[in-house]
């Protein structure tokens, strides 16, 4: 029996290699990925090596991550709830295919993840790895297992030796990071009514402590997707680490919000998304000018749907794909640049032009026109729209 574990070199996924192999006297075999959390990776293999591992896959992803799965979600404008742009969410798809890839490569028949059973994130890693690989079986420790406080993990690790570094200044919020956002729940979040403290936000300054002057930056489209800042060619883990830093400079990007989780319940948690809140303001302005009404109407449409199959953990899904498939087939004349204007956590949108404009001022100026828009026209399409309306009231219908 072997059992692949997406592994992240700290306290609790280092017991549960060592619980598998107890519990189920297995081969472990660990995948640590870098998806830009901001955290060194290669620890991790000196780690598992002490826990007995032989086979560890250590993984740079970021420009899969980004190009593969924020740069498609984006292109929707997603947003869940109306407010959080699923940073936790959009990386789960990614770590489920490798692990069902590992697991096929070192002939392993389960995986593991280190969430809990009161999440959202064991269903998308579950839900990707049973789409992915039908008869994988799925080990969730933290539904089996009863080492569900801090003293009993601690104990546990005393009892195996499993050596436990007390890092300094470890923040006490669950947290989870990739390059599309840091977020934070549990201790004194769990008070819908408390404020956060200042001090735990880690990728931003405060709105009132950002720069009095403003930053202004440009974003070049292809396609619905950013390929240069400021003139500069860039790859896409490259543009979303540039509008993190200059984002997390003005202040923007932070979030306070109580979500409904798929399981049921609501959960409050903190979120800073710098480069993704610039994203979607920028990829809106574009579409803007590029995108006919109806066709743009439609994609608004869909949106909280395609949003939800993300959050709930259906990337890998029939939906999921012919919701891309239709909101990819919108983007062929989504290009040219965007104007913003950052200044303390406002992202404001101050200019956009595309050789695929459909803007024409000569039909949208107050002047005189030349003929392209007889405002006579207008008299019929009202009064036609009317007609319905005018025959109801001829009627006597109350409104
Ligand atoms: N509530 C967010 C979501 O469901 C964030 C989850 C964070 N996950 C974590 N393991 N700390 O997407
Ligand atoms: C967890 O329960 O492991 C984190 C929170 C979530 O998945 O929603």
């Amino acid at each position: 029996k072997k059992v692949v574990l997406a592994y992240s070199g700290g306290l609790d996924t280092s017991v549960i290699v060592r619980w598998l192999q107890d519990t189920y006297n297995c081969e472990v075999v660990t995948f640590t990925a870098d998806l830009g959390q901001g955290e060194e990776v290669e620890p991790a293999r000196a780690k598992a090596e002490a826990l007995g591992v032989k086979e560890i896959y250590i993984e740079d992803l970021r420009e899969e991550f980004v190009r593969d799965y924020v740069f498609p979600m984006f292109r929707a404008n997603t947003v869940y709830e109306g407010e959080y742009l699923l940073g936790t969410s959009i990386a789960r798809p990614l770590i489920a295919k490798r692990l069902v890839q590992i697991a096929n490569e070192t002939g392993a028949d389960a995986i593991s993840h280190g969430a809990t059973g009161k999440g959202n994130d064991q269903v998308r890693f579950e839900l990707g790895a049973y789409a992915l690989k039908p008869g994988v079986h799925v080990i969730a420790p933290w539904r089996e297992w009863d080492l569900n406080s801090r003293e009993k993990l601690l104990a546990y690790c005393e009892e195996r030796n499993i050596p436990v570094e007390m890092k300094k200044g470890k923040s006490p919020y669950s947290m989870d990071a990739n390059l599309l956002h840091i977020s934070y729940e549990g201790m004194v979040l769990e008070d819908p009514w408390a404020e956060a403290e200042e001090d735990m936000w880690r990728w931003s300054v405060a709105p009132e402590n950002a720069p009095d002057q403003p930053t202004y930056i440009e974003l070049t489209y292809e396609k619905g997707d950013i390929v240069a800042i400021d003139g500069q060619a860039m790859k896409a883990h490259e543009v979303l680490a540039h509008l993190n830093k200059v984002g997390g400079d003005n202040g923007i990007g932070r979030i306070d919000i109580v979500e409904n989780r798929y399981v049921g319940m609501k959960s409050r948690g903190c979120y800073e998304t710098p480069g993704g809140t610039i994203m979607l303001r920028a990829h809106r302005a574009i579409e803007s000018i590029t995108l006919d009404r109806e066709v743009a109407h439609l994609k608004d449409s869909i949106m909280p749907r395609y949003a939800e199959v993300i959050y709930n953990g259906y990337w890998w899904s029939p939906e999921r794909e012919a919701l891309q498939a239709l909101i990819d087939q919108t983007q062929g004349y989504v290009n040219g640049t965007v104007r913003l204007k950052l200044y303390k956590g406002n992202v404001d949108v101050v200019g956009r032009k595309s050789d695929d404009s459909l803007f024409d001022e000569k039909i949208a100026t107050f002047e005189e026109d030349q003929g392209a828009y007889d405002q006579k026209d207008a008299a019929g399409f009202i009064k036609l729209n009317a007609l319905r309306l005018r025959i109801a009231a001829g009627k006597g219908r109350k409104l």
